[in-house]
Parts: C-alpha cells; structure tokens; sequence
C-alpha cells in the first residue's frame, strides 16, 4: 500500500527486532530507539505494532464495534477533504501554539485517554508519561489507566489530564476520592466520556479472548467484576446530565464531555455549564456506522457558536488530518491507536517518534497552505473554500 513501509524494509527491521531482548534494559531501549527511528509514519509503527504485541493486545487495541464501518469512515472523511495550496508566503517561523483553558500548548495534540498501557508496556502509563514528555505534548490519563497517577505524574513535567466513565450515585464517595487525587497530580482538566455507559460489540476482542492478567492493578477502577469476561467497561448506563452538573459542582478543574456526535447534545452541553466538548466516536469503536468525527465536527461547532473549545479525535493519522480539524473548528486534536503503537514499538521513544512525525507533517502543511499559526488557518486551507 502506497505510503507504508515496504515488504522487504519491513522484514529487514523485525529481522534486527527479533534478535533482541524485550524492552527491559539499556542495550534494547537503545536497539528499539534505532528501529523506531526508521519508521517514517504512523502506519508504519501500526505494522510493526502488529507484530510486536500479542494477537490478543493488538486485537484489543486495533479493533473496532461491530463490522468497523465507523472506524473506516474516520479515515475516509478525513481523506476526502481536498486541501488548498499557496505558494510564495513567508511564513518563517510556523507558530503552532494554541491556548485551552487559560493554559498554553505548543502544539495542537494531545494523546487520548486510552486503557491498559500494561499491554503495550511493562511500564505501562509511566512510560507513556515519559513519551509525552519527550514529545511535549499533554497526555490525558484514562480511569482504566494500570499505574497510579502520583507515579505518572514523576515521569512528565508535561500537563496531565484526567479521563473518568462512572459516577453512578453509590460510587460517588471513590469518584470524590479520584478526583482529589487528579487534583494531587496537577491535573488541568476532566474529560467526562458519555459515549460509553456500554462496550460497543468488539468482536476482535472477543474472538480473540480478551483478558487482563488478574496482578494488575487498576487504581481507578477497583470493581473488575464482569471485565474480564467481556474484556469491557463499566456499565454506566444510568449516567445523565444530572451526573454532569454533580460533577461540575466536584471539581474546580474544567470539565470536557468526550464522545459527543450530535449538535443537540453539543447545544446542551453548553447549557450544562461544560467548559469543552470532544467531538469523538471513540475511535469507532463503540456504536458502529455512526458518522465520522470529522464529518459532524463543522456542525458541531455551529451549534456551539463559539461559547466552548471543541476538540475532536478517532481516525487522525497524518499532520494534514490536523490540519483539516483545525479548519473545521478544532481547537487541538487527541491520538489514540497511534501512540499506543509507538509505546509497543519503542516505549517512550515510539511514543516521542510518533508524536515527532505528526509535529513534522503538519508543519510542513501549515508551510504548504501558507499559514503561519493557527489563526490563520480557517476554512480557506481547504479546496472547497476556492
Ligand atoms: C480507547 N478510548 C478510550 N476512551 C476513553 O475515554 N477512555 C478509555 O479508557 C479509552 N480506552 C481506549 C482503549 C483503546 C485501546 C483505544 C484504541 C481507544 C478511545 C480514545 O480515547 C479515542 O477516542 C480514540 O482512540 C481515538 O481514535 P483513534 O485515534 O484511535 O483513531
């Protein structure tokens, strides 16, 4: 496939990776450091991933709901939209900075909140700290994170942000006792995600017996009754704009509700005093042949009318699909597969390498629409516009 690694390279590299030991020492965090160093894009380190861990994680982590409309669709929308190029700007230096909530980010990503970075790592979240640190982006920490966030925290001076699925009435008490200790670590923001009170039908998690080793811890969420066997989340199904309010009255940080897809809901976020909203399908891995992210993020953005940052993710995989959300009315863009990809390729350095190469390519991008930040960058960076 045109833009992947070549058969041949890609035997050659894992002909190298299979003479080495796992990512435990000197010696192979420095091999792992040159092989990652030879990838050149995302779907690169998807390959590599593919064969790095097992069938069961990459199964987990790659697969979509139901026959993976959706999660196709992310990507289709996404290379669809057609860009508008100018030439013969100065746009020396590109500036990418971006401010959310008070706070200055040099660079329009964050890495999504995502479970159990055991499967990718023995050192699970810290590691992946340590690449967002190296690549200087915020990382958001899921409540099925498998490390504590005191320790996370000692392993980025990058700003953290909190993910939480439940709060159902009775687990209130340990939700109050979550969010103190995300207040502990720093953390700058909660993302409430509601598109998930039930695991979308991962059927390639399910054939492949999905299941976390029962020494694992997960800190923010004690009750694993039922997970091991549907390998899924917590059901939540009780969870309502009730639910928002209590926590927005439990928090001082800023709220963001992730998974919203539809502009009634985006409309009533507002109402309900959030500070952000996620436009997201989970990556498409929850209700199958809902729309693309992108394709409703634009009304999504007009039904919020500028009165909220929207943020948006599932599907972005090149600085141009950045480039694209931007346009749309994205005010920053979150990865999921991708980093973790990176993090079972080369630990932190994947994680830095992936985060490095979308840095790169939407450089080059904004260079190549002839914008020198991001307020310059609206609808007219796309063909459509002309
Ligand atoms: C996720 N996602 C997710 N979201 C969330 O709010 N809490 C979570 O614990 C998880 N866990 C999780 C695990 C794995 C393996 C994946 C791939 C995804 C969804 C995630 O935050 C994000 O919305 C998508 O991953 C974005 O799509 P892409 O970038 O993976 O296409």
């Amino acid at each position: 496939m045109r833009g992947r690694i070549h058969r041949r390279e890609l035997l050659r590299i894992l002909g190298a990776s299979l003479a080495l030991p796992a990512l435990d020492g000197f010696a192979s965090v420095q091999a792992a450091q040159k092989r990652v160093s030879e990838l050149v894009n995302l779907a690169d380190f998807d390959d590599l991933a593919q064969r790095r861990l097992s069938h069961m994680a990459y199964e987990y982590i790659a697969g979509g709901a139901g026959d993976e409309i959706t999660m196709r669709w992310n990507r289709e929308a996404l290379d669809a939209i057609r860009l508008n190029p100018r030439v013969l700007v100065d746009v020396q230096p590109v500036d990418t900075r971006v401010t959310l909530f008070g706070q200055e980010y040099n660079f329009p990503l964050l890495l999504a909140p995502t479970a159990f970075h055991r499967l990718a790592h023995r050192e699970g979240e810290v590691e992946t700290a340590r690449g967002a640190d190296a690549g200087r982006v915020p990382f958001v920490v899921s409540s099925l994170s498998t490390r504590k966030l005191a320790d996370i925290r000692k392993a980025t001076n990058q700003p953290l942000w909190f993910q939480l699925f439940v709060l159902q009435k009775e687990r209130r008490a340990f939700v109050r006792e979550v969010l103190a200790e995300a207040n502990e670590a720093g953390c700058r923001a909660i993302l409430l995600t509601v598109d998930a009170p039930v695991t979308g039908a991962r059927n390639r998690s399910e054939r492949a017996r999905f299941r976390l080793p029962d020494a694992w811890e997960t800190p923010y969420y004690p009750d694993r009754t039922g997970r091991k066997q549907s390998g899924g989340l917590p059901i939540s199904g009780a969870l309502t704009w009730s639910d928002v309010e209590w926590l927005r009255g439990n928090t001082d940080l800023p709220v963001l509700l992730k998974g919203i897809l539809n502009p009634t809901d985006a409309k009533q976020a507002v109402s309900a005093g959030v500070n952000g909203i996620v436009v997201s399908n989970h990556g498409g891995r929850e209700l199958d042949t809902v729309p693309a992210s992108i394709a409703m993020l634009p009304k999504i953005v007009g039904a919020v009318e500028d009165r909220l940052p929207v943020l948006m993710d599932s599907g972005i995989r090149r600085g141009t699909d950045i480039l694209k959300a931007l346009a749309l009315g994205a005010k920053a863009v979150l990865i999921g597969r991708p980093y973790l990809y990176g993090l079972a390729c080369g630990g932190a350095d994947g994680v830095s390498r992936v985060i490095e190469i979308l840095r790169r390519e939407f450089e080059m991008a904004m260079v190549l629409v002839g914008k020198r930040n991001l307020s310059e960058v609206t609808k007219n960076v796309l063909a459509e516009s002309e």
